[in-house]
Formats: C-alpha cells, sequence, structure tokens
C-alpha cells in the first residue's frame, strides 16, 4: 500500500506497538494523530515524530474524546484513510486461584479499554472514512482499518467490523486481525 500522504488515526500510538506503527508510516510519508490516554508520552512522541505527527489525549472507551480527536484530526489533515487500533492493556491471570476468583472489575476494565474502545474508535473513524472521495474510476476507495495486538477475530465479510469501511479494500482489510 502507498502510505504517501494517507492520513492515519492510531491508538495505543505513543507507545509500543501504536509507536512502532507510527514510526513505519512517517517514514513512508504518511500523516499521523496518535491518540493516547497517556498526555506525556503521546506529546513527545508526536514531537520526536516532526510536523506530520499531531496527537490527541484521551480515553479509547469515550465516544466525546474519540470525536473530538477525529475532529483535530479532520482539522490537521482534511481526512482519515487509515485507522489503526494498538490502545490496550494485558491482564493475565487464572480464573480461580487460593486467593478467589478472578476479579470481576478487572475483567470488565479490560473489556471495557479493549473491545468497546476499540469497536468505539472503528466506527467513529468509519464514519469520516466513508465520505473519502474514490481513488479510482470504479468508484472504489481504500481505506484500512486494524486492530493490532488482539485475539477478537472476525469474520472477514463486507460489513463486519474490520473490513467494514469499503468492500473494494478487502485483500488489504484481511491482512488486518
Ligand atoms: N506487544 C505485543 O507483542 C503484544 C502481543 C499481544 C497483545 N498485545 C496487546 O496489544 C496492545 C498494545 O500492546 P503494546 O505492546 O503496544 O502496549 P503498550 O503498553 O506499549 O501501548 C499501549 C498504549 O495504549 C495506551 N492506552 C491504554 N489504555 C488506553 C485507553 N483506555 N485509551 C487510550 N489509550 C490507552 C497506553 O497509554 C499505551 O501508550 C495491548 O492491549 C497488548 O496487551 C501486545
Amino acid at each position: 500500500m502507498d502510505l504517501n500522504d494517507k492520513v492515519a488515526f492510531i491508538t495505543g500510538g505513543a507507545s509500543g506497538l501504536g509507536l512502532a506503527t507510527a514510526q513505519n508510516f512517517i517514514a513512508a510519508g504518511a500523516k499521523v494523530l496518535l491518540y493516547d490516554q497517556n498526555e506525556e508520552n503521546a506529546n513527545k512522541a508526536a514531537d520526536e515524530l516532526g510536523a506530520n505527527a499531531i496527537f490527541a489525549a484521551g480515553d479509547v472507551a469515550s465516544e466525546e474524546a474519540v470525536k473530538a480527536a477525529i475532529q483535530k484530526c479532520v482539522d490537521a489533515f482534511g481526512t482519515i484513510h487509515i485507522d489503526v487500533n494498538c490502545a490496550g492493556i494485558g491482564f493475565a491471570t487464572r480464573t480461580v486461584s487460593k486467593d478467589g476468583p478472578h476479579r470481576l472489575d478487572v475483567f470488565e476494565t479490560v473489556l471495557r479499554i479493549n473491545l468497546l474502545g476499540t469497536f468505539n474508535t472503528l466506527r467513529l473513524c468509519a464514519e469520516v472514512m466513508q465520505n473519502n472521495e474514490p481513488t479510482n474510476e470504479d468508484g472504489e476507495r481504500r481505506n484500512n482499518q486494524c486492530c493490532l495486538g488482539r485475539r477478537f477475530r472476525w469474520a472477514n465479510r463486507s460489513g463486519c467490523l474490520q473490513c467494514q469501511q469499503e468492500r473494494h479494500s478487502r485483500h488489504d482489510a484481511a491482512s488486518c486481525a
């Protein structure tokens, strides 16, 4: 995929997988918005990435905050072509141990960030991406939504989460799981 002049909205962009994605995208000529709840790290990362990177701080599970960040991205770069979802937390423990059952509040928090937050971002970015100009004479658009580091497996068919944006970009979406 040619990333030159493409605009990417990257959650968890201040660290790890998200930051590595942003570095590679910038090197390939893309513009990025780093969305992360760690404002200090996001600010520092955007500074280091240069003029084609900006950041917004907030929780992926907040409709209001993600909407505001998307608006910031659109105001700065015109649109969004690519949405990469890396924001997340990991927590692994036994369902039950000698100390008792797995804490339900912890499980709920992981689901809220990793699942609800990812879906929240997917749907709000998709709303912008569906209005992108066609990129060829058949009216096709090249938009991509990726969920990195997740164990979710959504079926790859038109209308499903990870490839909902454009059935014509199915080959690109299929590479993301
Ligand atoms: N790195 C791996 O090899 C690997 C493997 C499997 C799964 N994962 C999962 O992928 C995700 C990213 O991994 P990573 O290594 O990049 O982790 P990381 O901790 O380096 O980066 C995650 C980023 O997400 C941000 N974040 C966390 N909760 C957020 C929220 N509610 N809203 C906005 N931003 C939030 C953090 O501030 C952080 O900058 C995690 O969920 C991790 O469990 C990673």
